[in-house]
């Protein structure tokens, strides 16, 4: 679906199956182009014009997708959903976080005197997230979402599952992050060369910690359920 002059087009990445299905299923009139190994489902949500597309896990996969949906798409914004992993104590499994800014803390240019996450000859450390979106992020998930907390904060990126105490100590230190996964970043990136707006939406399932893998499991489902219910309202909004 190629976008019309003056028209908003969505694009929604969620790294997982599980974190995008719910919203293909819901799309009307659904178009589906295969292309680097992801299928890119254009149509409707909520009424509005989106492109929904499961990129695959880790930083390259996000960067892949968001430039193809920046070049064959025309999206006009993107935002990433899925789960994180906590690093704030006040953050709990099934709250949501939404990204202020993001960065890579797996990208490490230390020895060449950069700070750790500056990507070498970059302008920024952290890209900054589009604040329209974000706050109106942050109204659709009080609405949908009553029960939970609505976190806003920094998102930390990295090829890495973070399951130790020590990691993620260092991450809090290193970057003052509210909640870590492997892709907000990298999608961050691509909308910051490509000067569109993004936003990295996350539910936590899990604080990062020595009991990560065992929480990931247990309340990955309930953490998506979250996730799935702000982007419905989000897409229906969004236009207008
Ligand atoms: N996604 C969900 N939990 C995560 C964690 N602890 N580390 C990285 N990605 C995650």
């Amino acid at each position: 679906m190629r976008r019309k002059k003056g028209e908003r087009m969505l694009g929604i990445i969620g790294a997982m199956d599980e974190e995008v299905a719910k919203l293909q299923e819901k799309m009307a009139d659904a178009a589906i182009v295969e292309k680097a190994g992801m299928k890119f489902f254009s149509g409707k949500l909520m009424g509005n014009d989106v492109v929904v597309v499961r990129s695959g896990i880790g930083k390259v996969n996000a960067a892949i997708c968001s430039q193809i949906l920046v070049d064959e798409f025309h999206v006009s914004a993107i935002v990433n959903t899925g789960i994180a992993g906590s690093l704030r104590s006040e953050i709990n499994i099934g709250d949501i976080v939404l990204s202020t800014d993001a960065l890579q803390h797996d990208m490490d240019a230390v020895a060449f005197g950069y700070p750790a996450g500056q990507i070498p000859r970059m302008d920024v450390l952290a890209f900054p997230a589009d604040k329209a979106l974000l706050e109106l992020a942050e109204a659709c998930c009080h609405e949908v979402n009553p029960e939970i907390g609505v976190w806003t904060g920094r998102v930390v990126s990295g090829d890495q599952f973070v399951s130790s105490k020590e990691k993620k100590n260092w991450l809090v230190e290193t970057f003052g992050g509210s909640c870590t996964e492997m892709e907000g970043a990298a999608i961050a990136q691509a909308a910051y060369q490509n000067k569109i707006p993004y936003l990295v939406v996350r539910a936590i399932s899990d604080k990062a910690d020595d009991s990560a893998n065992m929480d990931y499991q247990e309340f990955e489902a309930a953490a998506i359920t979250h996730s799935v219910k702000l982007l419905l309202a989000l897409a229906e909004r969004f236009h207008s």
